[in-house]
């Protein structure tokens, strides 16, 4: 055992989402959710075994209070007592609505591991990673992934290779971290949206469609789909007392500007999570394109083109992270 390790993940963009958490506790989430692990941009966590667990992320230390949960469960699965120090940078802004707590709990779960000398399979690492941040469970694998409702661990469906020609344009509309963590959003919607459980119920009631035009590959179907999802999602999370709103005024634009490239025959589907960037899917052939149109029509973003990626990926721990 080298009690160092180096461990790389893309983030999990959800097309169908997770938003609510089961009442059942361990953090198991209360809706499905279908997603790619995006591949162009990355989490990297560096672990070493420690006397005491610490973690930094971009170089800011983080209050453990907030990892111990992660901590305790990866210990007890993999059996050991050892602590970890992690330090783990992303290539994309941090805590902005760019689900960077999927691919740094799935990267953190896949360093401490190996740091402690241990090879867990893909889907207990879903599940320690899981404790973390449920978007983490499906950022473990790469390519398409689908996290049942109340279940422990996501399951992987098809591998980056499946849809080569489909891009993933995020529109950075803002760099900030968001104003209320997923956590706290979560849990205020339920507490205080009337409209939670229409959410809980429609969100299952979608998944069907998403997985039919997953499997055929359709793209306009998967589009329409989860700009239902995501709409939905919002919707209920407006409905929290008081309210919350993720989006900025460039997050609106950025909208309409996908409804005007659909208007002119360009295929461009977005979908919003808990923060104001914008993720497009559409086809590598149109990809420039849908950049290049909305950052003509909202000065000030940036876009950056993804694809689907593959899941946990290891380094040799030379250097630094
Ligand atoms: O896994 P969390 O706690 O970061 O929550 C993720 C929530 C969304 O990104 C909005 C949706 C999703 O399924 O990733």
């Amino acid at each position: 055992m080298s009690g160092e390790a180096v461990c790389r993940a893309g983030p999990s963009l959800a097309l169908i989402k997770y938003w609510g958490k089961s009442v059942k506790g361990d953090n198991l989430p209360a809706t499905p959710s279908l997603a790619v692990t995006l591949g162009g941009v990355y989490s990297e966590t560096r672990a070493r075994v420690a006397d005491d667990d610490s973690i930094t992320v971009d170089g800011v230390r983080q209050d453990t209070a907030r990892f111990a949960p992660f901590f305790d469960a990866l210990r007890s699965s993999l059996g050991v007592s050892v602590r970890f120090q992690a330090a783990s940078i992303n290539t994309f802004p941090t805590s902005a609505g760019m689900a960077s707590s999927s691919s740094g709990f799935a990267a953190l779960a896949g360093a401490c591991a190996r740091a402690a000398g241990c090879e867990p399979s893909a889907s207990d690492l879903s599940s320690i990673a899981r404790v973390g941040s449920a978007s983490a469970a499906r950022a473990v694998y790469g390519g398409f992934v689908l996290f049942p409702a109340g279940a422990r661990r996501a399951r992987p469906l098809f591998g980056p290779e499946f849809w080569p020609e489909l891009r993933i344009v995020i529109a950075v509309t803002h760099r900030g971290p968001k104003p209320v963590s997923s956590r706290r959003a979560m849990e205020e919607t339920r507490a205080g949206s009337p409209y939670y459980f229409s959410w809980i119920k429609e969100s299952a009631a979608l998944l069907p469609d998403a997985l039919r035009a997953l499997e055929s590959r359709d793209l306009e179907l998967l589009g329409e789909t989860a700009r239902r999802s995501y709409s939905l999602m919002h919707a209920a999370i407006l409905g929290a007392c008081p309210p919350i709103l993720y989006w900025l005024p460039a997050t609106v634009a950025v909208i309409h500007g996908c409804a005007a490239l659909r208007a002119d025959g360009v295929g461009a589907w977005e979908t919003i999570d808990a923060g104001p960037q914008v993720k497009i899917l559409c086809l590598a052939a149109e990809a420039e394109k849908v950049g290049r149109r909305l950052e003509e029509l909202v000065p000030g973003i940036q876009t950056i083109v993804c694809h689907a990626g593959p899941g946990l990926t290891w380094r040799e721990p030379r250097g630094e992270a």
